[in-house]
């Protein structure tokens, strides 16, 4: 039994081993789940105490390596889902499909679903169609931007094609600061099918603290729509402080100065006046100058995938005489998402980054199947539950990572 690194946070405290490190997955009286758009595999491990992993896939060699370091290899599927058919799928409990956010992101171009990153949520639906019994439970997960661009509308297709193929459907908003000292909003879409008997414990009448406003304006007149419920998890208890590595080399003398003379001085007084040991940033362009920004909050900024060196996150540690600088180590990203100590997490800095920045924070994946895809899943008929408890087919051998 691994105890993990943290345990401040339900469900991910303790974690099965196999030998070699790797996530316990499979289990008979665990629902089966599928994955696609598997990353890292970050996810999976956040299921697997209520899920048994059936089939999982991904495009990205680098992320594979990450998946399989960590999970049964023969689950795991390389490719593009645009080659996946849902005949050779096994029958499942619960779809997760974490799609691409590039196209639906604030910082994207506003391409929307109909652009060709963001759209492959439609080839998921596409597998699901083709599938002899689609899953009765799907969870979407992706940026805001799903229901905060263009009052909704995007969300709104998505709900729309859900509900034609006979899901009831409701969005939420998590956001992993209460778990994890890293601000990361994202949105879930939980569609439930119209034959899975909803406990009434998990539906609410109106808006709770797991839909914000635009999360409001997108389901306002919308049919089939569910207002799930959860209870509200205790406040965080894991600080900034705990994830930073404070023995960590920082940049040289060179190095530093100029990456310091990019603090606005609005910024260095109030790093100066929090009494913050450590205070996070990313540089970003103010004014066509480049400028580093820092949080005052004591929690870390949003990682996201760095595409040149311009999104990867600053960590400023105070000093008695001045301050040091650098970026954040692979351990404290890893560490920011929820992942357990054992993680492997195979490659260089920036494949780590890449592969923590894309995912969903454990924790948070861990408390949505605990409070509401687990009692989904048990409330599912006795024909779908027999259908999705038998022994997986996973559709021909799992293909190796690179
Ligand atoms: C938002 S990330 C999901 C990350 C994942 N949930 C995790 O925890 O690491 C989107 C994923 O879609 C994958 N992807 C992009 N295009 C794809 C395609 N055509 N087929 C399959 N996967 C694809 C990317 O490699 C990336 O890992």
């Amino acid at each position: 039994m691994y105890v993990s690194r943290f345990n401040n946070y339900e469900t991910t405290t303790t974690v099965e081993k196999k030998p070699r490190g790797r996530t316990k997955t499979l289990s008979l009286d665990k629902p089966g789940f599928l994955e696609f758009f598997s990353g890292s595999g970050l996810v999976s491990h956040a299921l697997a105490r209520h899920f048994s992993l059936l089939w999982a896939n991904d495009i990205c060699p680098k992320k594979a390596l990450v998946f399989c370091g960590n999970h049964e290899r023969e689950k795991f599927h390389r490719g593009s889902i645009t080659a996946v058919s849902g005949l050779d799928l096994p029958p499942a409990a619960l779809s997760w499909a974490s799609f691409p956010c590039q196209d639906l992101s604030v910082a994207g171009k506003a391409g929307g679903l109909q652009a060709s990153r963001s759209g492959l949520v439609w080839e998921w639906l596409r597998v699901m169609d083709e599938m002899p019994a689609p899953a009765p439970v799907l969870v979407a997960e992706n940026v805001v931007g799903l229901v905060s661009r263009q009052g909704g509308r995007q969300y709104r297709q998505l709900h729309a094609a859900l509900a034609e193929r006979g899901y009831r459907v409701g969005a939420f908003v998590l956001d992993a600061v209460r778990w994890l000292p890293q601000s990361r909003p994202r949105i879930f879409i939980v569609a439930a099918r119209q034959t899975v008997k909803t406990p009434p414990e998990l539906l609410d009448a109106g808006p709770n603290w797991l839909h914000s406003k635009a999360v409001v304006a997108a389901a306002r007149g919308l049919d089939d729509w569910l207002w799930w419920k959860m209870p509200e998890p205790r406040p965080r208890s894991l600080s900034l402080s705990e994830v930073v590595d404070w023995d960590a080399p920082c940049f040289d003398d060179a190095a530093a100065q100029k990456t310091l003379a990019l603090i606005p001085a609005s910024h260095w007084r109030r790093f100066l006046a929090s009494g913050l040991q450590a205070a996070p940033g990313y540089k970003r362009i103010r004014q066509k100058r480049q400028v580093l920004e820092l949080r005052f909050d004591d929690v870390a900024g949003c990682l996201r995938t760095p595409q040149g060196g311009s999104s990867r996150q600053y960590l400023v540690i105070r000093e008695a005489d001045g301050a040091r600088v650098r970026l954040l180590t692979v351990d404290e990203i890893a560490r920011l998402m929820g992942a357990p100590a054992s993680y492997k997490l195979p490659g260089g800095y920036n494949d780590v980054y890449k592969a923590m920045g894309d995912a969903a924070a454990v924790p948070v994946v861990a408390y949505l199947a605990r409070h509401l895809l687990s009692k989904l899943a048990a409330a599912l008929s006795s024909e779908e539950r027999a259908l999705t408890l038998k022994a997986p087919n996973p559709g021909g051998p799992g293909q190796a990572p690179g």
